[in-house]
């Protein structure tokens, strides 16, 4: 069969690293998963009884294409109470996934030959979705020196008459970068002066360490219009597995992006809809507990891996390190061998920068248990320590 030329996206060296690090479980070696997206905590007993209640009461049909209205509503509550923001519930699509919301948009609104910016690093799936509506990814760099973030200037020098969409991650994966209200109106009121689309992926927002504090896009009416926010309950809540994310954008967009998902994923399963409205309305009470164990979890990594590293910072938010191999005595910039080499010799999955285009880096998750995180950094300190300082 002749495929689609837009699927000529190459595989992820995630997926290429998870896949070997299962199968090297699956042969009985002990791997440390510090590769994972997600908080590795159980969803809190409260979802989880709101899902049980859902399925006894035999809330197991199709739910609306666009969402429960319940959930769009405690959805539209939830955000505009937490970033001072004001959308109506008309506002927001719940889908399958804040993944699902990124990969609408994109279909809804390239057309072939667009041209897509985004930073890197990137998150893995931007440039790869983009490419899948034949799309182009203008890929902007940053830099550790500027803490990884960019400014109008850097913009202005990737924009074409082919710019159509600007990417930005807020709470950045793989960086934990957290952009100022300052920074993000610049970044906005650049956008709109250029009438380029912004899509502003704040999945993270949740999980801020420290004195740090997330500023929404949305929370600057003025660049409302021309503005999507994609929003999930995978990080905040621990609820990777349910698939629950929500979008927020002007109606039109949000009319669009209820097609696509009618013809296509019909939406989030009933029961997850049902647990994740039980999850936002406790938002409060649940969001914190996550937050804390994260940062607890950030703070042992930190321990225990930047006494033997000493130039490594700790990140305001998100799950993860992002360091340069050079920073922990690694002489080679080739990030993908020195990954199957970690997996191999010291049974510890991480990820390879060049997968976030960013090569010469490293990209480690704190969100395995402590235990898990605290032995398998202390065997990939060893693992380090032998191979490198013999040479
Ligand atoms: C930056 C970023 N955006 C979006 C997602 C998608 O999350 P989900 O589809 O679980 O809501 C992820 C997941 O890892 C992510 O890291």
């Amino acid at each position: 069969m002749q495929f689609s030329p837009f699927m000529s996206v190459e595989p992820s060296a995630t997926v290429a690293i998870n896949s070997l690090a299962l199968k090297q479980k699956a042969l009985g070696k002990r791997i440390y998963n510090l590769s994972a997206g997600e908080p590795m905590v159980a969803t809190h007993p409260l979802i989880m009884d709101a899902a049980k209640k859902a399925i006894d009461e035999g809330k197991t049909h199709y739910p609306p294409v666009s969402g429960i209205p319940e959930l769009r509503h405690a959805a539209t509550n939830w955000l505009n109470a937490t970033y001072q923001t004001n959308y109506a519930a008309e506002n927001c699509l719940i889908t399958a996934g804040g993944k699902f919301g990124l990969y609408a948009f994109f279909q809804a609104a390239i057309t072939p030959g667009d041209e897509v910016l985004m930073m890197a690093p990137y998150w893995v799936s931007y440039p790869a979705m983009v490419r899948l509506f034949g799309g182009v990814p203008k890929v902007v760099p940053s830099f550790p020196e500027q803490s990884w973030k960019v400014g109008p200037d850097d913009l202005e020098k990737n924009l074409s008459d082919k710019t159509k969409i600007l990417v930005l991650n807020n709470g950045g994966n793989p960086t934990g970068i957290l952009y100022t209200a300052k920074e993000l109106h610049s970044l906005l009121a650049w956008a709109q002066e250029k009438k380029i689309m912004v899509i502003s992926d704040e999945v993270y927002s949740g999980l801020t360490y420290d004195d740090h504090i997330f500023v929404s896009a949305a929370s600057f009416p003025e660049f409302r219009n021309d503005l999507v926010v994609v929003q999930s309950c995978s990080k905040h809540f621990a609820m990777t597995g349910w698939r629950v994310g929500m979008v927020f954008a002007p109606l039109l967009i949000i009319e669009k992006l209820t097609m696509i998902q009618s013809q296509s994923t019909s939406g989030a399963s009933s029961i997850s809809q049902f647990a994740a409205l039980a999850a936002l309305n406790a938002a409060t009470k649940i969001v914190p507990l996550v937050r804390q164990e994260m940062q607890a979890r950030r703070d042992i990594f930190m321990r225990v891996f930047a006494s033997s590293f000493h130039s490594l910072s700790s990140p305001f938010a998100g799950l993860y390190l992002f360091a340069a191999l050079q920073d922990l005595g690694v002489p080679t910039n080739d990030s993908v061998s020195f990954c199957y080499q970690a997996l191999d010799q010291a049974g510890v999955a991480i990820v390879p920068g060049k997968a976030f285009g960013q090569e010469g880096y490293v990209r480690f998750s704190f969100g395995a248990e402590a235990g898990e995180l605290e032995t398998g950094l202390r065997h990939l300190t060893s693992f380090i320590h032998s191979e490198y300082e013999k040479k």
